[in-house]
């Protein structure tokens, strides 16, 4: 796992969307897997703004990682909405390039399988972005999430209910459960790139890059990753107590 500290948010986009575009210079069909929530946005944003530089993203294949159930696609909370606001109109994608679990199906374990069938068809993940939440969870894997899981519906925590109430209009109003991928179907991917800023965090990501590798620490299974890369901000890596290797390509330094 190669853990690059940054010194704020920004140089956070800036260093995850450069490892994107290096997936996209190797394959301009590259499947990019997308994380939702606050953490990715300067990441998106950044690599909007290469598009000034020529790059090109209309051929690139979007899978999401997560979805509410019974939220309308049309409703901004939505992943849906949220996917086509901050990445794929801005980045150009062709729409039926975005391939986003459906929270709205009447079978929703077939909307699981779907999905699963709908990643393999593309040839599977080239990058997955990822977040983190308090507690440690990625995607929607809450703790205790098998590392054996595949996409499925889950029933989201209180604490990620609380986190998330400020995308609602009321608290009551954020989804009981979700579709996720599976933590079997996240570390599937080629490679996984774990963003995560400020000081809310520090607790979380020191979990999942020092702690031990466990179901109670969902973000844990990188360590097993062998393409696993954590970006994080200097009030993310508040906990860190080792540092992983020193990325000088991607602006990272060492916290010593
Ligand atoms: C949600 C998403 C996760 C995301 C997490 C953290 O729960 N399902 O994929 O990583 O939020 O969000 P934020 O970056 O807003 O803290």
């Amino acid at each position: 796992m190669d853990v690059v500290i940054v010194e704020d948010k920004e140089s956070l986009g800036r260093a995850a969307a450069a490892l994107v575009v290096d997936g996209l210079r190797a394959d301009p069909r590259l499947v990019l897997g997308v994380a939702t929530g606050s953490s990715p946005v300067t990441t998106y944003r950044a690599l909007v703004s290469t598009r000034a530089d020529g790059l090109d993203f209309s051929q690139v294949r979007c899978v999401a990682l997560d979805e509410y159930v019974g939220i309308p696609a049309s409703d901004p909370a939505s992943y849906h909405a949220f996917i086509r606001r901050e990445i794929a109109t801005p980045l150009g994608l062709r729409p039926d390039n975005v391939l986003v679990p459906d929270g709205n199906a009447a079978d929703l374990p077939a909307a699981c399988v779907a999905f699963e069938d709908g990643i393999r068809s593309l040839g599977g993940v080239g990058i997955q972005l990822l977040g983190i939440g308090r507690n440690g969870h990625v995607g929607f894997n809450e703790p205790g999430s098998p590392f054996g899981s595949r996409t499925r519906v889950a029933r989201l925590s209180e604490t990620t209910r609380a986190d998330n109430a400020r995308f609602f209009t009321r608290p009551e109003d954020v989804p009981t459960h979700c579709l996720t991928q599976g933590l079997a179907t996240i570390v599937d991917a080629a490679g996984l790139v774990l963003v995560a800023s400020g000081s809310h965090k520090a607790e979380a990501v020191a979990a999942a890059v020092e702690g031990p590798v466990t179901e109670a620490c969902p973000a844990s299974v990188l360590q097993r990753h062998p393409q696993a890369t954590v970006i994080v901000d200097r009030d993310a890596a508040a906990g860190l107590r080792r540092m992983g290797r020193p990325h000088a390509s991607l602006g990272g330094d060492w916290l010593d």
